[in-house]
């Protein structure tokens, strides 16, 4: 197998936002309680906060994380996280059929993000709430002082305002399955004027309106014209949630994932346009994929919904804890890609979830905590991919997939910094055999700096996976990768393995 791919450092995409590198913590199964935050354990420091995932979560790189929900936020009241944790209510969470303490909540969210050098990105809940608490909400967290809100935050504490600026506008009202489920009329109307009255205590937020929860529903398209439609003149961003995952073993489909993002993305930012001109505004408005990743959404659905009811209601039940393979690591490094050669529409977008719940660190209660691997291609990418994207064009072998059409063989994104770097990330989607890449890169003298591969180990199958007592899938050095002159540019050449990010 082979292809060529031609870039030029002077036609750019456009620049990679930082926020593409964001993540997600949800009150949901082990991702908040044992997961990042765990009083008593080891590594925990005094506030609770787990160190060891702290560490992790440095080392991957997020510079965004949503939070509180998904889907737990549209039967949330904020209130009940805040104020001395020995008085905070325990509540059920229908939404994953939990019982939620409320020791961890906003203040503890606002410190732990600040210690994992993260942006927080904030949900207010438009499920079975509405415009007041998210005054409510917004008052609380970014009024300076002197009405009772603001004085309440400081009587707990955070003297200063947190100044969150990102805001979601609920969470994927167009699924049935969500709290509070509204039509795109119903929701399209709540979001407007949750936006206008948020815009008019805090002008410098930023807010998302909740797009499509996946491709796949029957109201994508329509649902977001609606909703435009009443909030476009309000809003920043629009989401949109994309989860991949294989079926009946068919890794070709499963490897072209990327190409369904890519059409989902480019839709998207069609109707976009298209609303923003049929109401005559000159404005942009960014898109936020801020649920993505691969989830075996099958596990879910036979396993783990029907172990809640069967067990009853608990705290912090183990729920869609996916153990990753080599093949999710390819897969989570071509979204990456995808996203990179999308960042004229994308201004940010989450990998849901950041530890235990489908996510790249996983950790025990009074144990480890480690890297999927997952982890690895995401840290990579959001450590080296910085400046702008730059188009490409790939020529060669192509795969024919079932679910994705015909697919380039090798995913491809190219970034450049000012100084004249490059980074260079490449997926082999061929199964089973290694691929000859020769890129062109134009206006730009290069070396080889160094090249890393996640691809499967030696002795192991594409299933290999990354557990507490051993991490077997590990990046590990590209060798034979040149750089040569080549009319005004570089062309870089080099093998890579089957199946390899
Ligand atoms: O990330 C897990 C869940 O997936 C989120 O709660 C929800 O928004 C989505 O359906």
């Amino acid at each position: 197998m082979a292809v060529h791919i031609n870039a030029d450092v002077n036609d750019p995409i456009g620049p990679v936002p930082p926020r593409l590198f964001g993540s997600f913590v949800e009150h949901m199964g082990r991702s908040v309680y044992t997961g990042i935050y765990e009083p008593g354990h080891p590594a925990a420091d005094e506030r609770g906060f787990r160190r060891d995932v702290l560490d992790l979560v440095r080392e991957l790189g997020p510079t965004v994380v949503r939070y509180p929900g998904g889907n737990f936020v549209s039967g949330y009241r904020w209130e009940d996280g805040v104020g001395p944790a020995a008085g905070r209510p325990v509540r059920l969470d229908p939404a994953w059929h939990s019982v939620e303490t409320n020791q961890f909540g906003l203040h503890e969210f606002a410190d732990w993000a600040a210690e994992a050098g993260v942006e927080p990105m904030y949900a207010v809940n438009l499920g079975t709430r509405g415009i007041q608490e998210a005054m409510d909400a917004l008052e609380y967290c970014n009024h300076p002082g002197g009405t009772a809100l603001s004085e309440q935050r400081r009587a707990n504490g955070a003297d200063s305002p947190f100044g969150f600026r990102l805001w979601c506008l609920g969470n994927e009202m167009d699924g049935p399955w969500q709290i509070g489920h509204k039509t795109a009329d119903e929701y399209g109307r709540l979001a407007a004027e949750t936006a206008r009255v948020m815009r008019m205590i805090d002008s410098t937020v930023e807010l998302v309106v909740a797009g499509s929860s996946s491709q796949d529903m029957p109201t994508f398209g329509s649902w977001e014209r609606t909703v435009l439609r009443h909030t476009a003149a309000l809003v920043d961003h629009i989401s949109l949630h994309a989860y991949y995952q294989e079926f009946d073993g068919d890794a070709d489909s499963y490897l072209a994932s990327g190409a369904a993002l890519e059409s989902y993305i480019r839709t998207t930012a069609g109707i976009i346009d298209e609303t923003l001109a049929e109401l005559g505004l000159d404005k942009k408005i960014g898109i936020s994929v801020d649920e993505w990743n691969t989830w075996d959404l099958r596990r879910w659905n036979e396993v783990d919904s029907a172990k809640l009811g069967a067990e009853g209601w608990h705290t912090r039940p183990r729920i869609i804890e996916d153990t990753y393979t080599v093949t999710d690591a390819v897969v989570v490094g071509s979204l990456l890609n995808c996203l990179l050669r999308n960042v004229d529409r994308v201004t940010m977008a989450n990998q849901a979830q950041l530890v235990n719940v489908i996510a790249p660190i996983r950790s025990e209660p009074g144990g480890p905590a480690w890297r999927q691997t997952t982890f690895h291609p995401f840290q990579l990418v959001a450590a080296s991919a910085r400046g702008s994207s730059l188009k490409l064009t790939v020529d060669g072998d192509r795969v024919s997939t079932a679910r994705h059409g015909e697919v380039d063989i090798v995913d491809a994104a190219v970034t450049v910094e000012e100084s004249g770097n490059c980074a260079v990330f490449l997926t082999n989607r061929a199964t089973t055999s290694a691929t000859e890449v020769r890129l062109w890169i134009r206006g730009a003298g290069l070396d080889v700096e160094n090249a890393w591969t996640v691809t499967t180990p030696d002795g192991l199958t594409r299933h290999a996976t990354n557990t507490a007592e051993s991490q077997p899938v590990q990046p590990i050095r590209l060798s034979g990768v040149t750089a040569a002159p080549h009319h005004g540019g570089t062309i870089i050449t080099g093998t890579l393995p089957p199946l390899s990010w």
